[in-house]
């Protein structure tokens, strides 16, 4: 009944439960394909195109990589690069891109701009991450979260940090949708969107997830499966850091926190890490980080992203 063929994948908000869990279930066969040695070749003759306004490491690397690894090929489309830094439309962008690629990625500053591409581009859009929210990385997360704890429903989450952010919000939408609880313990100030909320609560009834939002990090994390955090500023907020230092500095990841949460809590940040802001060097290098499995189910998810979609 999921058909992803053609969409955009634009948000975890936009997706169902079913479209979720089968971007899941694929990325978890074609990581077994890849482990025993196998070849999986299905995007032969495809063409990706990555439009990048900000910096990556990881999306950037593993759309690369993935592409290549699907028999595809793609192009890194740095935004002043493109005649778009010249200050040619986006709606001509894409209209003109959609005529050479399969598919296109967009990391950008505002949610709008992907929505833009999307709506004028006559091939899947794929949001790289804007200021609204980050699918690619909750979906990997969620996989990650899956291989360690063989569940998703029923488990506790707890996000600390900013709860306004693209992470909080992939993460609120996407809990809500699998029947992950979800705590948030942001400052005020921080906390998420209500209409955020309220779009979330929606999906959150019919699954069974409980969704709360704590200004207590240890209430957030009391008795948690996951922890997860990511910075306190967030890339073009750059001249707000010195005051969200000052806000956040009651919301690291340490190892008090961690006594809160379940013994065998999983902590889990979307990386890049400021150690000593948001997470110490002792957590983030520590027994229960799995940090690392995570960003490398970035390449395992994007490969069935662009199977599926293209
Ligand atoms: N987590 C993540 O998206 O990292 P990059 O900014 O390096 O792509
Ligand atoms: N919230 C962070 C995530 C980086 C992957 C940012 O937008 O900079």
């Amino acid at each position: 009944d999921t058909d992803l063929k053609g969409k955009d994948l634009l948000g975890m908000c936009d997706l169902s439960k079913s479209e979720i869990a089968e971007i899941i279930k694929f990325a978890r066969l074609i990581k077994r394909i890849r482990t025993y040695g196998g070849d999986f070749t299905p995007l032969k003759g495809k063409t990706l195109g990555m439009i990048f306004q900000k910096p990556s490491t990881r999306t950037r690397v593993s759309f690369e990589v993935a592409m290549w690894q699907l028999g595809g090929y793609a192009l890194f489309l740095n935004k002043n690069d493109l005649q778009l830094g010249r200050g040619e439309t986006l709606e001509d962008t894409a209209r003109v891109l959609s005529r050479y690629l399969d598919g296109i990625v967009i990391r950008a500053y505002s949610h709008e701009d992907v929505k833009i591409l999307a709506k004028y581009a006559d091939v899947p859009v794929i949001n790289g991450l804007s200021d609204f929210e980050h699918p690619c990385q909750v979906l990997a997360d969620f996989l990650t979260i899956l291989e360690k704890k063989n569940a998703l429903a029923g488990l506790k989450l707890a996000f600390i940090g900013d709860g306004a952010n693209n992470m909080a919000n992939s993460l609120i939408f996407g809990c809500a949708k699998m029947g992950i609880n979800l705590a948030i313990g942001a400052p005020k100030g921080y906390q998420p969107e209500p209409e955020v909320l309220e779009k979330a609560f929606f999906h959150a009834k019919s699954n069974n997830s409980l969704i709360v939002v704590t200004e207590d990090p240890k209430e957030a994390a009391m008795d948690a499966d996951v922890i997860y955090t990511d910075v306190w500023t967030s890339m073009g907020q750059e001249a707000e850091e010195s005051e969200r230092k000052k806000t956040f500095s009651g919301y690291q990841v340490n190892e008090e926190l961690l006594r809160a949460a379940k013994p065998d809590v999983i902590v889990m940040h979307c990386l890049p890490a400021h150690r000593g802001e948001e997470i110490t060097e002792e957590v983030i290098e520590g027994p229960n980080s799995v940090v690392f499995d995570q960003a490398e189910n970035r390449l395992h998810i994007q490969k069935a992203i662009l199977t599926l979609l293209l």
